[in-house]
């Protein structure tokens, strides 16, 4: 099997490529990646000289190289992840979001379309995205894969895009597709823009800790290694034409977790009880804040028997611990552009 992975060099992309490397030693993995602010290689450095393992520098955005690609290693597979995924920046910059998310993926699902002719045949797209696609909850209830798809930022706009096109190209060209939706992702590897590694690594440095609004926000947070899991089981189990979603069966009010952060960093750093919550700074809102995210993963957990493997608290624990020991990879990737994108966005 030659398959394709897209984003593999970003946070989610590099454990499932890492999985996928180690797991299925007689598959033929490409990752593709555009590295961009978000793709780092140093997240694969471990399996980089596997003998299964290529890598290709290339941006989905280039329709002739990727039509090229397509005819060179005819992929019996694609796993798609590559993306631009951070919410306040598709605030700032949309259009970036439609361009990668939206015209990347509808190349890449042309380019698989015109390699098979049609015949698909053993063949696979498997588009990986987000429970954003369904917008907000209240204060009860669970996002299912029957919830209408109700996205209110640029970036969850872009992402129900790509996921339509995909449906769409399922239909009419039968094209097999599977689809998964999941939750907030957190563990090793995280660019730090978003809440969790952002704040750890602002703790580290006795740096505020940036809380929108009053911190009432509720995500369901899973486990990276987890979604990797389940994106291994429907890849190989799902039905075509399907779609699962994929969540932790764990929901944090922003305020609740970032104190449980802060507890844990105090106990890691050796720190005085209370002092890492000192740091958190009440700032304005996001526009368009989605109020709560929660999934409803029973139909994965039913049909493909996955099931969250981490608890919260032992998952976290581990992310930390590693960002502690990997201070050198945390220092490379929040120097030079960084800077510039911490500044703009938290310097009111
Ligand atoms: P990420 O930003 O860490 O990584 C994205 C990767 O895509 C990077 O390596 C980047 O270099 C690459 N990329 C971006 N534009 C590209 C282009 N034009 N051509 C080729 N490569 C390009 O993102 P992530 O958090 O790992 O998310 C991966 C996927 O999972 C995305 O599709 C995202 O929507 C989805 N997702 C993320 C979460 C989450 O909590 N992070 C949750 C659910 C779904
Ligand atoms: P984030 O990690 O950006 O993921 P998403 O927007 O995809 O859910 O944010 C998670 C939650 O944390 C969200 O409610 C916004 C909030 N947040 C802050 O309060 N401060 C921050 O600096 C960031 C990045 C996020």
């Amino acid at each position: 099997m030659n398959l394709l992975i897209t984003g593999g060099a970003g946070f989610i992309g590099s454990h499932v490529v890492r999985r996928f490397v180690l797991n299925y030693p007689n598959y033929q993995i490409f990752n593709l990646d555009a590295l961009t602010y978000a793709g780092n290689l140093e997240n694969l450095k471990d399996i980089d000289s596997k003998e299964n393992y290529n890598f290709i520098k290339g941006d989905i955005n280039d329709m002739p190289f990727i039509s090229e690609l397509f005819q060179e290693h005819q992929f019996d597979g694609v796993i798609h992840l590559a993306a631009e995924s951070h919410v306040d920046r598709s605030i700032s910059d949309p259009l970036d979001f439609v361009q990668t998310n939206v015209v990347g993926t509808v190349n890449i699902l042309n380019a698989f379309k015109s390699c098979n002719e049609n015949n698909f045949e053993g063949k696979r797209f498997y588009h990986v995205s987000t429970d954003e696609v369904y917008g907000t909850l209240g204060k009860d209830g669970l996002f299912t894969e029957q919830t209408p798809y109700d996205p209110r930022s640029p970036y969850a706009a872009s992402k129900a895009s790509s996921d339509h096109l995909v449906r769409a190209y399922g239909e009419t060209y039968d094209m097999p597709y599977v689809i998964s939706n999941c939750s907030n992702n957190y563990g090793e590897y995280q660019f730090p823009e978003k809440l969790i590694p952002l704040f750890i690594n602002n703790i580290i440095n006795n740096r505020s800790l940036p809380v929108y609004g009053d911190g009432d926000y509720t995500r369901d947070w899973l486990y990276v290694k987890d979604h990797a899991i389940a994106i291994d089981h429907i890849f190989h189990k799902g039905k075509n034409h399907e779609t699962y979603n994929i969540g932790g069966f764990n929901e944090w009010k922003n305020l609740d977790l970032v104190k449980l952060l802060c507890s844990l960093m105090d106990q890691k750093l050796g720190r005085a009880k209370g002092s890492s919550e000192k740091l958190i700074t009440f700032i304005e809102d996001r526009p368009g804040h989605d109020k709560r995210y929660a999934i409803d993963a029973s139909k994965l957990n039913k049909e493909l028997g996955w099931t969250p493997s981490v608890t919260f608290e032992k998952g976290l624990s581990k992310t930390i611990d590693w960002f502690l020991e990997n201070k050198k990879w945390l220092e490379n990737v929040i120097s030079g552009d960084y800077v510039e994108y911490y500044q703009k966005q938290y310097t009111q």
